[in-house]
């Protein structure tokens, strides 16, 4: 097992990385303080892995959480089934949640815990490569709303986040892909080495060589947890890890939420924000190539769905959590591996990236 840890002062947690974690009592027990759990999960997961899970809470007095798959059920309607079920179960304030499942899980269940009776503890379980490299970690939990992605939500910590990578031995080839675009993406960010590596070490990612996968996980971790501890909140920097995402969230609400994964929406969203940074001549053509050539070994989407037109873009891209004061921010390329927040950019090259 491999330990990281999230530095916040007295809200420091860890991040423990290992095969076979879920069925590892003594590394949960710790975070567990109350004499009561419940634990949230979905229709999908909750038959592979709560039964794993349970062994981790044995003695608890636990209350099974069981949700619908998918991410057009991250909504509020769903959030009320959780207040509901723990509202009858009796939860409290001292009540651990425990969150199995992906990020659509992880975002909703951390949000239950962010706003039951005010705020309670809760665990982090991902179990798809994309909620192990990223929503697990850092605290941003919420829902999505008809009109936005991720529109209502709360910063919330959780006491510890498990990360067991045998789980990804049941995750669909798709969604294997959809998460390595958020590996990519911290390449991308400041990394350009993790790019190299990645690019050579491709196909072993692909076909869940246990190492790579480690490997791939502990260095996106680790660079999740750096920014967070820097910038909590997302009052600067943080804003980078949305490289990709102003365009991706407009593809995921203009498709409807579950048509285009999350990270298919952040690959393409990738291309679209490398397109716009070459425009402004910050990287060239062989770079946008390059980025391509990397997101389509990872049988990535490198362009956006033709269904949705330049005027719904930027009516989508106006509600997005970067609009401040009305302007919008976006995150773009200024080299190949090294990304930079911008509201000056190109109002016209924006317009010929988006067609
Ligand atoms: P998801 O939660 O929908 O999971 C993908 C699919 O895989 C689901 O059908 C799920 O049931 C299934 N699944 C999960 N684990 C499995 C396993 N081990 N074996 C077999 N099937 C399994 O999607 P996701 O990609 O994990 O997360 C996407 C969500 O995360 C989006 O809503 C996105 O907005 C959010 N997100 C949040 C943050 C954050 O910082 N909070 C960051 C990135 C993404
Ligand atoms: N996934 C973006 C963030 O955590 O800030």
């Amino acid at each position: 097992m491999k330990t990281l840890t999230v530095d916040l002062g007295t809200r420091s947690y860890p991040i423990h990385i290992g095969a076979g974690l879920i069925k590892q009592t003594d590394i949960i027990k710790p975070y567990i303080l109350g004499k009561t759990t419940a634990s949230v999960s979905n229709t999908t997961v909750a038959p592979l892995y709560l039964k794993q899970a349970h062994q981790l809470i044995t003695e608890k007095n636990n209350t099974d959480i069981i949700l619908p798959d998918g991410e057009q059920y991250k909504n509020l309607q769903v959030l009320e089934q959780i207040y509901t079920e723990m509202l009858e179960a009796h939860c409290d304030r001292k009540t651990t949640l425990l969150a199995l499942g992906g990020g659509v899980i992880g975002d909703m269940s951390g949000f239950a815990a962010a706003s039951y009776q005010r705020g309670i503890n809760f665990i982090q379980i991902p179990t798809t490569l994309l909620s192990m490299v990223d929503s697990s970690v850092g605290g941003k939990t919420g829902i999505n709303h008809p009109l936005g992605k991720n529109m209502i939500g709360a910063f919330h910590q959780p006491q510890c986040v498990i990360i067991d990578t045998e789980t990804l031995n049941t995750l669909d080839d798709r969604q294997l892909s959809a998460g390595i675009a958020e590996v990519i993406k911290y390449g991308y960010i400041n990394d350009i080495e993790f790019i190299h590596w990645l690019d050579e070490n491709m196909k072993k990612l692909l076909k869940r060589d246990p190492e790579a996968l480690a490997y791939a996980i502990y260095r996106s971790c680790e660079h999740k947890a750096k920014i967070v501890a820097a910038d909590e909140k997302e009052a600067g920097q943080r804003a980078l890890l949305n490289l990709g995402h102003t365009f991706g969230h407009a593809i995921e609400t203009g498709m409807g939420y579950g048509q285009w994964l999350h990270g298919e929406a952040i690959s393409a969203g990738m291309v679209m924000a490398a397109e716009l940074s070459k425009l402004h001549g910050w990287i060239s053509d062989n770079d946008v190539k390059s980025v391509k050539a990397l997101l389509k070994k990872a049988n990535l989407p490198v362009d956006p769905p033709s269904e949705i037109s330049a005027t719904q873009f930027k009516q989508l891209m106006s509600i997005d959590k970067k609009v401040q004061d009305g302007v919008l921010h976006l995150v773009l390329m200024k080299s190949l591996g090294e990304s930079i927040i911008s509201s000056d950019f190109d109002k016209q090259a924006l317009q010929r990236v988006l067609g």
